[in-house]
C-alpha cells in the first residue's frame, strides 16, 4: 500500500502508482549514420574508469529502455533488440553502465509486454533470441550489461499455463492462478457494485478493485469461477502460495541467468500475495477515473510472505557469478518499510529496491530543498548500510521534467534532478530520453490513446502513451528513431530541437549536462563512494553537501531550488575537511565557473554548481 496514493485525486496526468496502487486510486538499425548519430561502432568510447571493488551496481548508473520506443531496426515503426544494440555506443558514451529492458517476451501486448504468454523467448515484434544474445554479447564488449524485467505477479491470459488452468477446475495447473467460487448474489451484505460483476448467481467474493478498472474478479464460465487479477483481466495473478510457481518462475529467471542478463527488475512485486480471508479492502470513499469506489489495499499488497520468497530468490541468484542484481519496482509508504526489502540487517533480500519516495510524490512535484535534504539522508541512514537507488523517471509517470518543472526552467530542472541523481551515493536509475529534456506527450484524442487505461479512464486518465513516445535521436524524419512514417506512437513536434545530434553539438545542453556527470561519478572517488555530509542545512531554497573519503580532493555541490537568485556560504567546519582551494567541475551557468571560495556563491535561479576542494 502506498499511502500517498490515498490522497491523490485521479486525473488524466496521474501518478502512476504501480505496485503498490490501490485500484481505486489508480488514478494513474536503421544505419543511425544516415541521420548524422554515430553508430555504435564509430561511436567514440568513453574510457571505463578504475573502479573499486565494490559490485558493479553500487555505483552504477542504470538507463531504462522502453523497447518499443527505443530504436527501429526493421521499419516497422516499432523498437526492437537490433535497435538497441545499434545504440550501445551512444549509452556508453552517456556512462551508462547497465540498461533495464521492459519486457520483451511473447506477448498478445495488452500492456504493452508487461502480459507475457512465454518467459523463455523473445517477441518477434522486438527479435529473436540469437538477437538477444548478441544484445548481451555487444554489451559486454562495451560494459553495459543487461537487466531484463521480470513479470512475477501476473502472467498473460493467453499463457499456456492459464490456457489449461482455466480450462477446468481438476486441470494440474488450475492452482497455480488465484480461484474463487464467489458468492451468490443474494446473500446478505452485497453491494451493488459486486452485482455489476454477476455471474449465474454469483458475485465477487469481495470489493477488490483492479488497478486497471473493474473488479479484481473475472468470471471463467469454464470451471464456474472468478480468478483474481490485480491489473487488466488479461493478466491473471499467479498464485505463490502453490510451490510449483515459484520453481516456474526460477526456471525461467534461472534461464535468463544462464544466458548471461545481470538481472532483473522485478515488476510489481510487491503484489505477490493476497489476503487468504479475502477481507474487502477499506473502503475510502469516492470514484476513481474508472468508475470504480475508491478502496485502499491493505490486503493486496506488500503481504509479508513476499519476502521469504525474496529471500530464496536472492539465494537462487547468488549462485550466478557476477554480482548479478535484483532491482524491485518497490513503491512504498516510508524508508522502513524500503529497509524490509533490502532484507534490513540481514541483507539478504533485493540489493536495490527501487526508492520512489524522493522522485515520485503526486500529480505536481516541487522541488522542495527540505523534503529532498530529509529524504537523501534518511535513505542513507535508515537502510542498514543498504545501497539506496533513486529513480525520478520512468514508463509509467508522467515524466520527471513535467512533474517537478515550471513551464520557464524546465531544462534547468532537469539538470537539477540530474545533479541529484548522479551526486549523492545511491545508484542511478534514468529513463530514456530524461538526459534530452524529452517532454511527456499525452494524446489529445481518445482514439489515439494506445495505453488500454487511457481508453477506459478518459478523459479523466488518460493513460501512459505520454511518457512512452519514441526516443529522439535527430531532426531528420521520424526523428531517427525509424524509417517508417507510422511510429507506433507519434514522434512528439519537440523532437526538431530536443534530441541527441542537436543536443551533442551544444555543450550547454541537458544531454551534455548528463554526459558531465556522469564522467565526474565515474571517475572522482568521492562521488564513488565518499560520505555525505549536508551543508547549509536551515537554508530552504539550496540543497548543498559535500562527499568525502577522507583522502584526495573532496566534491561539494549546491543547487538552488527556486527561481530567485540565492546566495550561500558553505561552511565545511565540522565536516573534517580542511583543504581550501576550490575550483568548479561543473556548473550551468558562466557565472558559476570561476567559483573559487565557498563564500558567497550566487547561485542563479535553478543552477547547480559542482566543485572540488582539495
Ligand atoms: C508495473 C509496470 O511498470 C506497468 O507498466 C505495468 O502495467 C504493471 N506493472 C503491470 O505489470
Amino acid at each position: 500500500m502506498n499511502p500517498r496514493s490515498l490522497s491523490v485525486p485521479c486525473t488524466g496526468r496521474q501518478l502512476w502508482r504501480s505496485a503498490a496502487l490501490s485500484a481505486a486510486v489508480l488514478a494513474l538499425f536503421l544505419s543511425p549514420s544516415i541521420f548524422g548519430v554515430p553508430s555504435a561502432t564509430a561511436e567514440v568510447q568513453a574510457p571505463v574508469a578504475s573502479r573499486s571493488a565494490a559490485p558493479w551496481w553500487k555505483q552504477a548508473v542504470v538507463y531504462e529502455i522502453y523497447p518499443r520506443s527505443f530504436q527501429d531496426s526493421n521499419g516497422d515503426g516499432i523498437g526492437d533488440l537490433n535497435g538497441i544494440t545499434s545504440r550501445l555506443g551512444y549509452l556508453q558514451g552517456l556512462g551508462v553502465d547497465a540498461i533495464w529492458i521492459a519486457p520483451m517476451y511473447p506477448s498478445p501486448q495488452v500492456d504493452f509486454g508487461y502480459d507475457i504468454s512465454n518467459y523463455e523467448a523473445v517477441d518477434p515484434q522486438y527479435g529473436t533470441l540469437a538477437d538477444m544474445d548478441r544484445l548481451i554479447a555487444e554489451g559486454k564488449k562495451l560494459h553495459v550489461r543487461i537487466v531484463l524485467d521480470m513479470v512475477l505477479n501476473h502472467t498473460s491470459d493467453k499463457h499456456q499455463w492459464f490456457i489449461e488452468a482455466s480450462s477446468s477446475r481438476t486441470d494440474p495447473k488450475h492452482d497455480w492462478y488465484v480461484w474463487n467460487d464467489g458468492i451468490a448474489a443474494d446473500a446478505p451484505g452485497v453491494t451493488d457494485y459486486q452485482k455489476r460483476f454477476e455471474h449465474d448467481g454469483r458475485v465477487p467474493p469481495n470489493n477488490w478493485v483492479s488497478g486497471f478498472g473493474g473488479s479484481a474478479w473475472e468470471w471463467v464460465p469454464a470451471v464456474h469461477q472468478f480468478y483474481y487479477h490485480e491489473f487488466y483481466k488479461q493478466q491473471p495473478d499467479l498464485n505463490w502460495r502453490n510451490p510449483a510457481v515459484e520453481k516456474a518462475m526460477f526456471g525461467a529467471m534461472q534461464f535468463w541467468l544462464d544466458r548471461g542478463v545481470a538481472g532483473f527488475r522485478l515488476d510489481a512485486i510487491p503484489n505477490l500475495f493476497e489476503d487468504p480471508l479475502l477481507h474487502n479492502n477499506p473502503e475510502l470513499g469516492g470514484i476513481n477515473a474508472q468508475g470504480d469506489p475508491n478502496v485502499g489495499d491493505t490486503y493486496t499488497n506488500n503481504l509479508p510472505e513476499v519476502h521469504d520468497v525474496i529471500r530464496r530468490m536472492r539465494a537462487m541468484v547468488a549462485k550466478y557469478p557476477g554480482d548479478r542484481v535484483l532491482i524491485g519496482e518497490t513503491y512504498l509508504p516510508n524508508t522502513a518499510e524500503l529497509d524490509k526489502w533490502y532484507g534490513g540487517a540481514a541483507h539478504n533480500e533485493l540489493q536495490l529496491p527501487m526508492d520512489m519516495l524522493i522522485g515520485f510524490h503526486g500529480d505536481h512535484d516541487k522541488l522542495d530543498a527540505d523534503s529532498f535534504r530529509q529524504h537523501i539522508e534518511e535513505v542513507q541512514t535508515l537502510v542498514h548500510g543498504s545501497q539506496p537507488l533513486i529513480v525520478f523517471d520512468n514508463h509509467d509517470n508522467v515524466r520527471a521534467i513535467d512533474r517537478y518543472g515550471d513551464g520557464v526552467h524546465d531544462d534547468l530542472i532537469n539538470k537539477t534532478l540530474a545533479t541529484t541523481l548522479f551526486t549523492t551515493k545511491a545508484t542511478a536509475l534514468m529513463y530514456y530520453g530524461e538526459e534530452l529534456g524529452m517532454h511527456t506527450t499525452t494524446p489529445t484524442r481518445r482514439e489515439d490513446v494506445r495505453d488500454p487505461i487511457g481508453i477506459t479512464g478518459w478523459p479523466k486518465q488518460k493513460g501512459r502513451d505520454g511518457e512512452r513516445t519514441p526516443m529522439q535521436w535527430t531532426a531528420g524524419p521520424q526523428a531517427g528513431f525509424s524509417t517508417n512514417p507510422q511510429t507506433w506512437l507519434p514522434i512528439p513536434p519537440s523532437y526538431k530541437t530536443v534530441n541527441v545530434a542537436v543536443e551533442s553539438r551544444d555543450p550547454n545542453s541537458e544531454l551534455n549536462w548528463f554526459k558531465q556527470l556522469s564522467a565526474l561519478r565515474r571517475d572522482l572517488p568521492a562521488l564513488q563512494s565518499g560520505a555525505m555530509t549536508m551543508l547549509d542545512t536551515d537554508n530552504h531554497s539550496v540543497l548543498a553537501y559535500v562527499r568525502s573519503t577522507g583522502s584526495g580532493a573532496s566534491v561539494v555541490v549546491a543547487m538552488n531550488f527556486t527561481a530567485t537568485p540565492q546566495t550561500v556560504t558553505l561552511n565545511l567546519s565540522g565536516t573534517g575537511i580542511t583543504a581550501h582551494s576550490v575550483k568548479t567541475l561543473a556548473a550551468d551557468d558562466d557565472s558559476l565557473k570561476t567559483v573559487t571560495t565557498l563564500d558567497n556563491i550566487t547561485l542563479p535561479p535553478f543552477a547547480s554548481w559542482v566543485g572540488s576542494v582539495q
